[in-house]
């Protein structure tokens, strides 16, 4: 029963998904009207959770009607071995009533026993796929601090090798140099490992190979706490995310210390001050899940950029 509520419990994973990714992009779905392609994609994954839940319920039935028609089948020989002895006179109706009795008191908490013990594989399924996500190891923050000068100065990439999986290779052998001051563009095909560079700067992710090392001012970065990279380095990501909250706590978000007139500098730098200041609520203004309320506002005629 555990195997089939596993599998039921993951089809179900997956269907959720399916209607998960065509909520958020149900604009593109009717864009390229892809609405037939997208419900035969749900069509498939509900059979497919479909079958699986039909697997458990048929278990299911299977287990607790012949559990049924063993307890049955044992109150029947107690009646009839029961009926013989009184016959033949081995035993009183008194005693055979008791005994009965007895018997089908017992029969029942046994059966229901059975019955907990299918919904404990139940439990112990969701129990496990809920310890999947609680077994994965926090980052370790507090490393050697190294005394370093900052903000930093150079960069150094040397013998850069790195792979996501074992012998897909992402980066070969990258080595480059930057310098206080000097801007370096990395120009490449997609999926060639221009974002891997940056996340390897921020330490999303660790050289493991021998020789390959990345150096911030002369020293490795593996000993360079995560925490001090990570506050002197801005990342600025390929996919814009915004949180469902204010304008205002969206460019605060990475430095909750920020003040007024700080905020107001960051905003021209961004140019987007005054596309903010035009709406009613200015900084305060919600910004909607993944911010859709911004470049989606018609009425004002306002487009963030990079919105
Ligand atoms: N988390 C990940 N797990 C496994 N493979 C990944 C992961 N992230 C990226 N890759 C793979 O690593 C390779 C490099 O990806 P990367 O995102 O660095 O490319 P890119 O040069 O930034 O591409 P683009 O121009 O599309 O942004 C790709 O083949 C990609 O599929
Ligand atoms: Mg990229």
């Amino acid at each position: 029963m555990s195997d089939a509520f596993k599998s039921a419990d993951e089809a179900e994973g997956a269907l959720q998904a399916a209607i998960q990714e065509n909520y958020t992009g149900v604009r593109v779905v009717r864009a390229f009207g892809r609405e037939k392609y997208e419900m035969e994609k749900f069509d498939e994954k509900n059979d497919g959770y479909v079958a699986k839940v039909i697997k458990v319920s048929e278990g299911m039935s299977f287990f607790w009607s012949v559990g049924d028609a063993i307890a049955g089948l044992q109150l029947m020989l107690v009646i009839a071995f029961g009926v013989y002895r009184c016959v033949s006179g081995g035993m009183t109706v008194g005693t055979f009533t008791t005994f009965y009795s007895y018997t089908s008191m017992m029969i029942w908490p046994i059966r229901q026993l059975g019955r907990i013990i299918t919904s404990m594989s139940k439990a112990t399924v969701s129990a496990n796929r809920i310890h999947e996500v609680l077994r994965v190891e926090p980052e370790n923050m507090d490393e050697v601090n190294e005394n370093m000068n900052l903000p930093f100065s150079s960069i150094e990439f040397r013998n850069v090798k790195f792979s996501y999986r074992d012998g897909e290779s992402v980066l070969k052998n990258v080595s480059f140099d930057v310098g206080k001051g000097q801007t370096l563009g990395i120009l490449g095909e997609t999926g060639s490992g221009k974002s891997t560079i940056a996340y390897l700067l921020t330490r999303l992710y660790d050289l493991a190979e021998e020789g390959s090392e990345i150096l911030i001012d002369g020293v490795n970065i593996n000993n360079i706490p995560k925490s001090v990279l990570r506050s002197h380095i801005s990342l600025v990501l390929q996919e814009p995310f915004l949180y469902s909250k204010t304008i205002k706590e969206n460019i605060t978000a990475p430095d909750l210390s920020v003040g007024e007139e700080e905020l107001y500098q960051l905003a021209e730098i961004a140019d987007i001050h005054d596309a903010v200041m035009k709406f009613t609520e200015r900084y305060d203004t919600i910004v909607g899940e993944r911010g859709v309320t911004l470049s989606g506002d018609r009425n004002r005629g306002l487009r963030l950029p990079g919105c």
